[in-house]
């Protein structure tokens, strides 16, 4: 057998990967017998309800041997009308049971839809101009084309911006470093109120949309809003009609201690992305929800949504996430992850102690640490060090896998570390991932210092 990137392309050449054997709750193990917590979920916040859980694969199976794949272009199939169902008694504010719901398969294509659908409701509505979908740097959704249009992490966009048609983007809300420098709640939310501007200045009859993560995960290692932000982003869109669609990738279905990331803010948003939590990695799947009202204008216009992929909908795809939000609700897994989350962070903070961790943050169960050269002036390290992915490496030796992410300093430097471990863990298993991180810590410092 060829090793990784002889036939195989994976991501980096720089990263001897060993090859997975198992995975069994929160933990996985290599061929060597080696074991590792999965601290991140995945590659980022995939597995909430953990590995091995048998009812997934068992309910998959019970649909692939019924049939695996169907022409969606003439046939429905049970499990999707049952998934829509689920995912719309679940849903948000008053999008409970007032929308609908379009599967697709990965996060960036749940994205891109979201922002076609957002299009395609202003022109059915005879706004043809509206097509700008304002986002806000240091955010992330996804990697496609256009979803890299829309996102705003510097590191990730660069190569391919003379690619794409370039969208507008506000500071995001982040407190830690404050792009007015303000300090909340003095601040008013300046933040928020930069959507007004970017509106009239792009001219509201242009904006279709507005995309945000609820609370910013890989681009700024699990950011939340502050309070209020999410309704002064509501009033704004409501007043100059623009949708706002939360990309809810990495927060729905329980990861921040609530279902959705968005209720945090008791906010309604016009249209949800989401994937990761809603099959855990046990097969791709991704939707868009929204309200039934933007649906129910395609329907009397074009009478068809233009998007779509062959693989969409999926029956075994269905099955598998009818199951993992059964696992959900049945473990009271979102009980666990606030419980726990709130815990875990706690727990978080003693890293503080060192002088080279300038902030701990997060929601439920993603949180995330940054490293600073300097801790009253916040400087980050020389991004050519690559801190982020030096200290990752450190914890992955002690069986620990972690994220790295980098770009919290205008999008181009500023080290930090994502945990989004599953919702299962428990407090002893917290207990054993920070002992880890302490004990990288001292590595990492004797190594940098
Ligand atoms: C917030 C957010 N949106 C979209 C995406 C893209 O999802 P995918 O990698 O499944 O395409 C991600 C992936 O990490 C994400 O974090």
């Amino acid at each position: 057998m060829s090793k990784p990137n002889e036939r195989a392309v994976q991501r980096r050449w720089d990263w001897d990967y060993p090859i997975i054997a198992r995975a069994d709750g929160i933990y996985l193990w290599d061929t060597n017998g080696k074991r590792y917590i999965d601290g991140s979920g995945g590659s980022s916040v995939v597995t909430s309800v953990g590995h091995g859980v048998v009812e997934i694969p068992a309910a998959m199976l019970e649909q692939a041997e019924d049939y695996s794949f169907y022409p969606a272009r003439v046939f429905s199939n049970a499990r999707l009308l049952e998934l829509a169902d689920l995912l719309a008694g679940i849903a948000p504010g008053e999008l409970r049971d007032d929308c609908k719901v379009w599967m697709t398969v990965t996060g960036s294509e749940s994205t891109d839809d979201a922002a076609r659908l957002a299009r395609q409701y202003w022109v059915e509505r005879g706004e043809l101009q509206k097509h700008i979908i304002i986002g806000r740097w240091q955010a992330f959704h996804g990697d496609n084309i256009f979803s890299v249009s829309m996102s705003g992490l510097t590191v990730r966009r660069r190569m391919y911006t003379p690619m794409f048609r370039d969208m507008p983007k506000i500071p995001p809300a982040f407190c830690y470093r404050c792009y007015f420098e303000g300090t909340y709640p003095e601040c008013g939310l300046r933040c928020a109120r930069a959507l007004e501007d970017s509106i009239c200045q792009a001219g509201h009859e242009n904006v279709a949309a507005f995309i945000a993560e609820p609370i910013v995960g890989s681009a700024l290692a699990a950011a939340p809003a502050p309070d209020g932000y999410f309704q002064i982003i509501r009033q704004i869109c409501d007043k100059y009609d623009v949708l706002f669609i939360a990309d809810e990738v990495m927060t729905a279905l329980g990861r921040t201690g609530r279902m959705w990331g968005i209720e945090h803010w008791d906010v309604t948003p016009d249209i949800i992305a989401l994937s990761k939590s809603l099959t855990c990695g046990y097969f791709p799947v991704a939707a868009v929800i929204a309200r039934d009202e933007i649906w129910e204008t395609l329907r009397r216009g074009d009478g068809h949504f233009r998007a779509g992929h062959t693989m969409n909908a999926s029956a075994v795809g269905m099955a598998a996430a009818i199951a993992t939000i059964s696992y959900v609700r049945e473990h009271g897994l979102v009980e666990n992850a606030r419980v726990v989350g709130d815990y875990f962070l706690e727990q978080l903070r003693s890293l503080l102690e060192y002088s080279t961790i300038g902030d701990v943050r997060g929601k439920g169960m993603l949180v995330g640490f940054e490293f600073v050269a300097d801790k009253d002036s916040k400087a980050p390290f020389d991004p050519a060090l690559s801190i982020s992915r030096a200290f990752s490496a450190l914890t992955f030796e002690r069986g620990l896998v972690t994220y790295p992410c980098s770009g919290t300093v205008r999008g181009v430097a500023g080290d930090t570390i994502l945990m989004a471990p599953p919702l299962i863990t428990t407090k002893a298993q917290i207990d054993e991932i920070v002992a880890i991180l302490h004990d990288s810590m001292a590595a990492f410092e004797e190594q940098v210092l």
